[in-house]
This record gives structure tokens, sequence and C-alpha cells, in this order.
């Protein structure tokens, strides 16, 4: 490819450090897509004849079919996937397919084509959060009136139910496909395609043409922006990042629960491990997998956001490292929802002791409060004659279901005996009615909004 300006690499290790050809060999089709609609441009524009352009649009058709059968192999020899498929069109169709590289360059050539594979699989990893957003929603429907205890600080706060524990996830991955398709709109707004080297080109080319049949609203303002723009990248990496904390916020809590000081949940065995030497033990590891592999994610948005720290316009070759960040992070999430979707979708939860939790700690404490409140008492006093009733508990090792009338008349004589209904786990839950709050009619209507936001997805 050099011949005429380099006798190319001598040396084995430069050439292997600078070629791409291993990683970015999984954009084949999005760069035979580029070249096809690139041909037929400089076909109908009169670059190259209307024959020529027809020949090499035929030849590419072919080789992309040759991949995708597994029946052409990559030539790990070649420098990166443009220059592999631009050989292989020569050697298939002789000197024509040397006319393909007219008025382009690789380096929009790759700008357009990590666009193209990347809003390919932001719409595939949308789809992979969506059915991990129906498996909750089922979960939080099959589970919604059962009581658990909700944590600040990780102390018992107030009970909540496992249906609104559950829908809160929800709503963070419906944010997330939201962030995703935010991100994909901006990626196919502008097509760097015919920005060429950096400066655009001498020929009479028509970037409005090949933008549109490659999907994107306009070709881009300009063209030294084309070439060393990879905000895409970084915007998506962003919000890919973002569902991987929210999976390891998840991880967390259901490696919580499956402690034997929780078992709120039992996680099913197709989705833990034991240990070669402790035969009691049931490990969480595809929680902790989940959780530990976020790392890399961030890592990934790191390398990018480092990568071009600095860079000067227009193209430099350090940007041929966004690749292997951006496919990991890809790689990760998609493995990451692939397994985690299930292991939810078939994870126990343990009713029994969720509600055990719940009636321990003094969870009930603020609707004690809010009762003397209902008649009469500010809520500042009724907050500390509570207080009192808490810590002569504590003492006499009692709760405050089980204190009796008289006693809880010896703080105040506004409690009466339906003081034991106002602390019940089950009515501090369902008077919760709050819009969001964790009283089974609210919860109801939040899988409501989740489910219609899913058959609005489907149906698009
Ligand atoms: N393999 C290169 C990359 O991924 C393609 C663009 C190379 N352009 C260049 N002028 N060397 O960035």
């Amino acid at each position: 490819m050099w011949a005429g300006r380099s006798d190319g690499f001598v040396d084995s290790s430069a050439d292997d450090f600078n070629s791409s050809i291993k990683f970015d060999k999984r954009m084949y089709a999005e760069d035979i897509k580029g070249s096809v609609c690139h041909a037929a441009m400089l076909g109908k524009q009169g670059i190259i004849s209307a024959d020529d352009a027809q020949l090499i649009i035929n030849a590419l058709g072919e080789i992309l079919n040759d991949l995708d059968k597994g029946q052409l192999e990559f030539d790990p020899n070649a420098e990166d996937i443009h220059m592999f498929i631009e050989a292989e069109l020569t050697k298939r169709i002789g000197d024509t397919g040397k006319r393909l590289h007219t008025a382009r360059s690789r380096n929009d050539q790759v700008a357009l084509d990590i666009r193209l594979y990347l809003s390919n699989e932001g719409e595939k990893i949308k789809r992979l959060i969506l059915e991990l957003i129906k498996v909750l929603t089922n979960k939080a429907k099959t589970h919604k009136g059962a009581i658990m205890p909700g944590y600040t600080h990780m102390q018992r706060a107030q009970p909540i139910t496992f249906g609104h524990h559950l829908m809160a996830y929800v709503s963070m991955f419906m944010r997330d496909i939201g962030r995703i398709e935010d991100a994909l709109m901006r990626m196919k707004q502008e097509c760097p395609l015919g920005s060429c080297a950096l400066s655009g080109t001498t020929y009479d080319t028509d970037r409005h043409m090949t933008a549109s049949l490659l999907g994107f609203e306009k070709p881009c303002d300009n063209s030294l922006d084309g070439v060393s723009d990879r905000d895409f990248a970084i915007e998506l990496c962003a919000a890919f990042a973002t569902v991987m904390m929210h999976l390891s916020r998840f991880s967390e809590e259901i490696i919580l629960w499956s402690s034997w000081e929780f078992k709120f949940i039992e996680l099913d065995d197709a989705y833990s491990t034991g240990s070669s030497i402790m035969p009691q033990k049931k490990n969480p590891d595809m929680a902790e997998l989940a959780r530990g592999k976020t790392a890399r994610v961030y890592g990934d948005l790191i390398t990018l956001l480092t990568m071009l720290k600095g860079l000067p316009l227009a193209y430099n070759k350090d940007m041929q490292e966004d690749k292997e960040a951006i496919f990991d992070a890809v790689d990760t999430l998609k493995m990451t929802l692939r397994v985690f979707a299930p292991m939810v979708a078939t994870m126990r939860p343990i009713e029994e002791n969720m509600y055990r939790a719940a009636g321990k700690g003094f969870i009930n404490a603020t609707d004690c409060a809010d009762y003397l409140v209902k008649k009469g008492l500010p809520f500042r006093s009724a907050y500390k004659i509570t207080g009192q009733l808490v810590a002569y508990c504590i003492e006499n090792s009692k709760v405050l279901e089980t204190l009796s009338l008289e006693e809880y008349k010896r703080m105040s004589d506004l409690f009466e005996g339906d003081v034991y209904d106002a602390i019940s786990l089950e009515r501090a839950v369902n008077s919760r009615t709050s819009y969001g709050g964790t009283s089974l009619s609210s919860v109801e209507r939040q899988i409501e909004r989740a489910e219609r936001f899913i058959r609005a997805f489907e149906e698009e």
C-alpha cells in the first residue's frame, strides 16, 4: 500500500504495533457498507464510471458474503480492516478496485465505520436492557406486597415492599435506555464520510447523498472535526458506564441479600457457585463479577477521554486506540446483561425473611410519630415522644408492637387502642400512597408505567 513513498516496515514488531486488524476486523460489514455507498456516489457524480462503480459494488457484496460465511479469512498481515477490504477488492477486480479510494481517506472511513458499528451495537444493548426491565417488572408484580425493610445509611429506616425496591431499578434502566438513545441520536446526525484526510476534496463529491444513504441526517459541517471527533464514543461509553454502575449497585444488594445475615433471596444454582473447600458455601459470583466488571467499563471511558486529551487536530494515530476501549465496553456490558437478566429472573425472594427483618429495628417509629401528629401533636413533639418510646423499648427488650397501651399512655395520653393498627407494617406500607411511594396502589402505578414503556419500545 505504501509503494512509492516507503518500503514498508522492516521490523515485524513495529508492524504488529501499528496494525489494528486483529480488533478492527469486527467492523468489516460497516466498512463495506460505507464503501458501497461511496462507490455509488462516485459513480453518480461521474468521478468514476458507472460500470466501475457497479463492478466495485458487486465485488464488495461478494466479499461481504464470503466474510459472513467464513469463506474468506482476514489477512493478519493487513494493517487494518480498511486496507484488507481494499486489497481483497483489488485482488478480485484488478485496477478498478484501486479506484474506490478516490475522494476518501482511511481517516473519514474509520470515523464512519465506528459510528455505524456503535449504532448497531447500541440498539442491541438497548434491547438487552429492555429484557432486564421486563424481568424486573414481572418480579415486582409478583412481589409487590412483600414487605421488607427499606434502608438509609444501611440502617433500617421504613418498611417498603420488594416490588417497590425492584421498580427503583426499573426507573434507572429506563433512564439508561434514554441516555443511549440520546447518544445514538447524535451519533447518527453528522456523517464524517467525505471529510477525506482532513480538509475535504477537490472532486465534485455529493456528501449529502452518502450521508443519507448511510442513515445520517447530514454530512458533518467541518471536515477537520469529521475525522477527529470521537465524542460519540465517549458519550456512548459514559452511558454504558452508567448502566454498569446501576448493575453494580444492584449486584451489591444481591450479594448482601443472599448472605446468611440477610437471606432475603436465594440465587438459582445456575447463577452461583460453590467453594472448593467450604461445603456450606453458595457464592453469588455472577453478581460479584458484574460489580467487578464495572471497573473495566469505567476504565474504557477513562481510556477514551485520556486518549483524546491534548490531541491536536486532525487525525492522529493515537485514535486507533479508541476501538479496543469502546469494543471492550460493548462486550462487557452485553455479557453482563445477558447473565444478569436470567439471574434476576430465577432468583427466589424469601418473603418471610424480609418480613421478619422489617419487624425489627423500630422501622415503624415514623408511623408512631405520624400517629401522634394526626392526633394533633406538632411533629417535633411527636418525634421526641417516639424517641423516648424507642429508648424505653431498648431498655426493656421490647418493640413498639409489644408495648402495652398503658406503657404508651405513660408517654402520652393521646395514644389509644388504634395505635397498634397505625404502626403495623402493612398499614405503614399501604398508607404511603403518595406518587412514587411504596403502597400497593403506588407500586401498581409504577408497574403500569413500566409496562407502557415496554410496549412502546416493542412497537417501535
Ligand atoms: N487503523 C486506523 C485507525 O483505526 C485507520 C485510520 C488510519 N489512518 C491513517 N492515516 N493512518 O485509526
